[in-house]
Protein backbone atom coordinates (compact mmCIF):
# COMPACT_ATOMS: atom_id res chain seq x y z
CA UNK A 1 0.00 0.00 0.00
CA UNK A 2 1.16 3.61 -0.93
CA UNK A 3 1.62 6.03 1.42
CA UNK A 4 -0.41 4.28 4.54
CA UNK A 5 0.47 6.01 8.01
CA UNK A 6 0.61 4.57 11.17
CA UNK A 7 -2.41 3.76 12.71
CA UNK A 8 -3.89 4.82 15.51
CA UNK A 9 -0.99 4.26 18.46
CA UNK A 10 -2.87 4.51 21.43
CA UNK A 11 -3.69 0.98 22.25
CA UNK A 12 -0.02 0.72 22.92
CA UNK A 13 0.23 2.91 24.95
CA UNK A 14 -1.92 3.33 28.21
CA UNK A 15 -1.93 7.01 28.41
CA UNK A 16 -2.71 7.65 24.64
CA UNK A 17 -5.42 4.91 24.92
CA UNK A 18 -7.06 7.02 27.85
CA UNK A 19 -6.50 10.51 26.37
CA UNK A 20 -8.51 9.10 23.23
CA UNK A 21 -11.18 6.90 25.14
CA UNK A 22 -11.88 9.73 27.60
CA UNK A 23 -12.79 11.22 24.27
CA UNK A 24 -14.83 9.16 22.16
CA UNK A 25 -16.95 8.06 25.19
CA UNK A 26 -17.64 11.57 26.24
CA UNK A 27 -18.32 12.28 22.36
CA UNK A 28 -20.75 9.10 22.42
CA UNK A 29 -24.14 10.81 23.93
CA UNK A 30 -23.92 13.06 20.86
CA UNK A 31 -23.61 10.54 18.29
CA UNK A 32 -26.50 8.11 19.92
CA UNK A 33 -28.56 9.09 16.66
CA UNK A 34 -25.72 7.39 14.38
CA UNK A 35 -25.64 4.49 16.04
CA UNK A 36 -29.84 4.58 15.68
CA UNK A 37 -29.39 5.08 11.65
CA UNK A 38 -26.71 2.79 11.54
CA UNK A 39 -28.32 0.11 13.61
CA UNK A 40 -31.54 0.07 11.10
CA UNK A 41 -29.49 -0.03 8.21
CA UNK A 42 -27.98 -3.47 10.16
CA UNK A 43 -31.58 -4.41 10.73
CA UNK A 44 -32.21 -4.07 6.76
CA UNK A 45 -29.42 -5.93 5.78
CA UNK A 46 -29.77 -8.94 8.05
CA UNK A 47 -33.87 -9.43 7.27
CA UNK A 48 -32.94 -12.28 4.60
CA UNK A 49 -32.76 -15.47 6.72
CA UNK A 50 -32.30 -16.31 10.74
CA UNK A 51 -29.98 -13.99 12.16
CA UNK A 52 -29.51 -16.25 15.23
CA UNK A 53 -25.50 -14.91 16.40
CA UNK A 54 -24.18 -11.42 15.42
CA UNK A 55 -20.86 -10.00 16.67
CA UNK A 56 -19.44 -6.18 16.76
CA UNK A 57 -16.13 -5.81 17.21
CA UNK A 58 -14.39 -3.07 18.91
CA UNK A 59 -17.77 -1.92 20.11
CA UNK A 60 -16.07 0.92 22.37
CA UNK A 61 -19.12 2.30 24.55
CA UNK A 62 -21.96 -0.45 23.54
CA UNK A 63 -24.28 2.19 22.11
CA UNK A 64 -24.55 0.76 18.32
CA UNK A 65 -24.71 -3.19 19.81
CA UNK A 66 -27.61 -2.07 22.23
CA UNK A 67 -29.59 -0.35 18.96
CA UNK A 68 -29.09 -3.54 17.47
CA UNK A 69 -30.13 -5.80 20.11
CA UNK A 70 -32.89 -3.94 20.31
CA UNK A 71 -33.68 -4.28 16.90
CA UNK A 72 -32.54 -7.88 16.35
CA UNK A 73 -34.28 -9.38 19.77
CA UNK A 74 -33.97 -12.96 18.17
CA UNK A 75 -30.52 -12.68 17.89
CA UNK A 76 -27.77 -13.47 20.06
CA UNK A 77 -26.00 -10.15 19.84
CA UNK A 78 -21.84 -10.14 21.49
CA UNK A 79 -20.12 -6.60 22.18
CA UNK A 80 -16.08 -7.29 22.08
CA UNK A 81 -13.50 -5.08 22.30
CA UNK A 82 -9.97 -5.20 22.79
CA UNK A 83 -9.79 -2.47 26.06
CA UNK A 84 -11.33 -3.74 29.16
CA UNK A 85 -12.36 -0.43 30.38
CA UNK A 86 -14.69 0.59 27.51
CA UNK A 87 -16.43 -3.20 27.76
CA UNK A 88 -16.63 -2.14 31.65
CA UNK A 89 -18.38 1.29 30.91
CA UNK A 90 -20.40 -0.31 28.07
CA UNK A 91 -21.56 -2.77 30.38
CA UNK A 92 -22.34 0.25 32.90
CA UNK A 93 -24.23 2.20 30.30
CA UNK A 94 -26.22 -0.19 28.12
CA UNK A 95 -27.90 -3.76 28.60
CA UNK A 96 -30.13 -5.66 26.65
CA UNK A 97 -31.12 -9.37 27.67
CA UNK A 98 -30.09 -10.74 24.00
CA UNK A 99 -26.98 -8.47 24.91
CA UNK A 100 -23.66 -9.75 26.20
CA UNK A 101 -20.24 -8.27 26.29
CA UNK A 102 -16.54 -9.34 26.14
CA UNK A 103 -12.72 -8.53 26.36
CA UNK A 104 -11.42 -9.90 22.69
CA UNK A 105 -8.87 -8.74 19.93
CA UNK A 106 -10.30 -8.80 16.42
CA UNK A 107 -6.50 -10.82 15.51
CA UNK A 108 -8.29 -14.02 17.48
CA UNK A 109 -12.08 -13.59 16.80
CA UNK A 110 -12.07 -16.99 14.78
CA UNK A 111 -10.57 -18.47 18.05
CA UNK A 112 -14.40 -17.36 19.54
CA UNK A 113 -16.66 -17.45 16.59
CA UNK A 114 -17.05 -20.27 13.62
CA UNK A 115 -20.51 -19.64 13.03
CA UNK A 116 -21.17 -15.97 13.04
CA UNK A 117 -24.14 -14.55 10.94
CA UNK A 118 -22.86 -11.15 10.94
CA UNK A 119 -19.80 -9.07 12.17
CA UNK A 120 -20.24 -5.45 12.27
CA UNK A 121 -16.93 -3.10 12.80
CA UNK A 122 -17.98 0.73 12.65
CA UNK A 123 -14.86 3.32 12.71
CA UNK A 124 -12.84 0.33 14.15
CA UNK A 125 -10.93 -0.56 10.58
CA UNK A 126 -8.63 2.59 11.33
CA UNK A 127 -7.38 1.18 14.20
CA UNK A 128 -6.19 -2.07 12.66
CA UNK A 129 -2.19 -1.96 11.67
CA UNK A 130 -3.10 -5.43 10.35
CA UNK A 131 -6.30 -5.31 8.21
CA UNK A 132 -5.47 -8.28 5.99
CA UNK A 133 -4.99 -10.43 9.08
CA UNK A 134 -8.15 -8.92 10.73
CA UNK A 135 -10.39 -9.45 8.05
CA UNK A 136 -9.47 -12.97 7.72
CA UNK A 137 -9.76 -13.26 11.17
CA UNK A 138 -13.07 -11.99 10.18
CA UNK A 139 -14.14 -14.35 7.19
CA UNK A 140 -13.29 -17.46 9.34
CA UNK A 141 -15.31 -16.36 11.95
CA UNK A 142 -18.49 -16.22 9.74
CA UNK A 143 -20.72 -18.71 8.50
CA UNK A 144 -20.80 -19.70 5.13
CA UNK A 145 -22.65 -16.56 3.18
CA UNK A 146 -22.90 -14.96 6.61
CA UNK A 147 -21.74 -10.67 5.64
CA UNK A 148 -19.56 -8.25 7.23
CA UNK A 149 -21.89 -5.08 7.48
CA UNK A 150 -18.80 -1.97 8.29
CA UNK A 151 -18.16 1.46 8.00
CA UNK A 152 -15.09 3.94 8.38
CA UNK A 153 -13.98 7.17 7.94
CA UNK A 154 -11.85 7.09 4.21
CA UNK A 155 -8.11 8.56 4.15
CA UNK A 156 -9.06 10.05 0.89
CA UNK A 157 -11.09 12.30 2.52
CA UNK A 158 -8.91 13.57 4.87
CA UNK A 159 -6.19 14.28 2.36
CA UNK A 160 -8.92 16.05 0.00
CA UNK A 161 -11.38 17.32 1.84
CA UNK A 162 -10.12 18.04 5.19
CA UNK A 163 -7.17 19.73 4.71
CA UNK A 164 -8.78 21.92 1.82
CA UNK A 165 -10.81 22.74 4.86
CA UNK A 166 -8.88 23.36 7.79
CA UNK A 167 -5.16 24.43 6.08
CA UNK A 168 -3.58 23.31 9.11
CA UNK A 169 -4.59 19.79 9.48
CA UNK A 170 -1.81 18.55 7.12
CA UNK A 171 0.71 20.59 9.10
CA UNK A 172 -0.48 19.29 12.37
CA UNK A 173 -0.34 16.10 11.05
CA UNK A 174 2.89 16.35 10.25
CA UNK A 175 4.24 17.70 13.35
CA UNK A 176 2.22 14.60 15.62
CA UNK A 177 4.13 12.33 13.56
CA UNK A 178 7.38 13.67 14.22
CA UNK A 179 6.64 14.08 17.59
CA UNK A 180 5.69 10.33 18.28
CA UNK A 181 8.87 9.34 16.54
CA UNK A 182 11.07 11.41 18.50
CA UNK A 183 9.53 11.69 21.91
CA UNK A 184 6.37 10.00 23.45
CA UNK A 185 6.33 12.26 26.14
CA UNK A 186 6.00 15.30 23.38
CA UNK A 187 3.72 13.84 21.70
CA UNK A 188 1.41 13.29 24.74
CA UNK A 189 2.02 16.94 25.62
CA UNK A 190 1.05 18.32 21.39
CA UNK A 191 -2.27 15.69 21.31
CA UNK A 192 -3.25 16.89 24.63
CA UNK A 193 -2.97 20.14 23.33
CA UNK A 194 -5.04 19.92 20.44
CA UNK A 195 -8.02 18.14 22.00
CA UNK A 196 -10.65 16.93 19.87
CA UNK A 197 -9.16 18.12 16.86
CA UNK A 198 -5.78 15.80 17.50
CA UNK A 199 -8.32 12.81 17.76
CA UNK A 200 -9.63 13.36 14.23
CA UNK A 201 -6.32 14.08 12.60
CA UNK A 202 -5.19 10.98 14.34
CA UNK A 203 -8.05 8.99 12.89
CA UNK A 204 -8.32 10.23 9.28
CA UNK A 205 -5.02 9.75 8.83
CA UNK A 206 -5.04 6.33 10.23
CA UNK A 207 -7.95 5.48 8.01
CA UNK A 208 -7.51 3.29 4.65
CA UNK A 209 -8.59 4.48 1.54
CA UNK A 210 -11.56 3.28 -0.46
CA UNK A 211 -9.27 1.28 -3.18
CA UNK A 212 -7.16 -0.13 -0.29
CA UNK A 213 -10.37 -1.20 1.77
CA UNK A 214 -11.90 -3.11 -1.23
CA UNK A 215 -8.72 -4.57 -2.62
CA UNK A 216 -8.10 -5.87 0.64
CA UNK A 217 -11.64 -7.51 1.24
CA UNK A 218 -11.41 -8.94 -2.20
CA UNK A 219 -8.16 -10.77 -0.96
CA UNK A 220 -9.43 -11.88 2.14
CA UNK A 221 -12.09 -14.43 -0.04
CA UNK A 222 -15.01 -12.07 0.90
CA UNK A 223 -17.53 -10.52 -2.32
CA UNK A 224 -17.75 -6.99 -2.31
CA UNK A 225 -21.51 -6.54 -2.49
CA UNK A 226 -22.12 -3.06 -2.10
CA UNK A 227 -20.12 0.06 -0.94
CA UNK A 228 -21.05 3.80 -0.11
CA UNK A 229 -21.59 5.69 -3.08
CA UNK A 230 -19.30 8.67 -2.61
CA UNK A 231 -15.92 6.65 -1.46
CA UNK A 232 -14.50 10.24 -1.26
CA UNK A 233 -15.98 11.01 2.09
CA UNK A 234 -15.86 7.47 3.95
CA UNK A 235 -17.47 4.82 2.66
CA UNK A 236 -20.04 2.17 4.20
CA UNK A 237 -19.80 -1.71 3.26
CA UNK A 238 -21.78 -4.57 3.09
CA UNK A 239 -19.58 -7.56 2.44
CA UNK A 240 -20.54 -11.38 2.37
CA UNK A 241 -17.84 -14.49 2.25
CA UNK A 242 -18.72 -16.86 -0.23
CA UNK A 243 -17.20 -19.33 -2.09
CA UNK A 244 -15.59 -18.67 -5.24
CA UNK A 245 -18.27 -19.41 -8.36
CA UNK A 246 -20.86 -19.51 -5.88
CA UNK A 247 -23.73 -16.75 -6.25
CA UNK A 248 -25.28 -15.07 -2.76
CA UNK A 249 -29.08 -14.89 -2.54
CA UNK A 250 -28.74 -12.37 0.08
CA UNK A 251 -31.28 -9.59 -0.21
CA UNK A 252 -29.26 -6.49 -0.91
CA UNK A 253 -30.22 -2.82 0.83
CA UNK A 254 -28.73 0.53 0.64
CA UNK A 255 -26.65 0.97 3.61
CA UNK A 256 -25.26 4.40 3.33
C1 LIG B 1 -13.04 4.68 17.17
S1 LIG B 1 -13.44 3.42 18.32
C2 LIG B 1 -15.03 2.93 17.67
C3 LIG B 1 -15.93 2.45 18.75
C4 LIG B 1 -17.37 2.17 18.32
N1 LIG B 1 -17.44 1.10 17.33
C5 LIG B 1 -18.02 3.43 17.78
O1 LIG B 1 -18.37 3.48 16.61
O2 LIG B 1 -18.14 4.39 18.56
C6 LIG B 1 -12.41 2.05 17.87
C7 LIG B 1 -12.51 0.91 18.84
O3 LIG B 1 -11.74 -0.19 18.32
C8 LIG B 1 -11.17 -0.86 19.41
N2 LIG B 1 -10.06 -1.70 18.93
C9 LIG B 1 -8.84 -1.31 18.52
N3 LIG B 1 -8.08 -2.36 18.17
C10 LIG B 1 -8.85 -3.45 18.33
C11 LIG B 1 -8.64 -4.84 18.14
N4 LIG B 1 -7.46 -5.31 17.73
N5 LIG B 1 -9.64 -5.68 18.39
C12 LIG B 1 -10.85 -5.22 18.84
N6 LIG B 1 -11.10 -3.91 19.06
C13 LIG B 1 -10.12 -3.04 18.81
C14 LIG B 1 -10.75 0.27 20.33
O4 LIG B 1 -10.53 -0.17 21.66
C15 LIG B 1 -11.93 1.22 20.21
O5 LIG B 1 -12.92 1.00 21.18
Amino acid sequence: MKNVPKRQPELADPILDAIYRDAALSLAKDIDIFYQDRAEEIKMLSSHGNISKLVEVGCGDGGLAYHVARRLDKTEVIAEDVDPIAISEAKKRFSAPNLTYQVGSVYSLSKRHKDLDRVVVKDSFHHFDDLRSALKQINSSLKHEGGLIGWDLGRDRFYNELCIKNPDFEKLATEIQEKRRKSREKAIEFLESLGPKGNAIMSYQAAYTYKEMKRTLTNTGFDVLMIGPDEKRGYGLFAVKVKPGTKSDILLMPCL
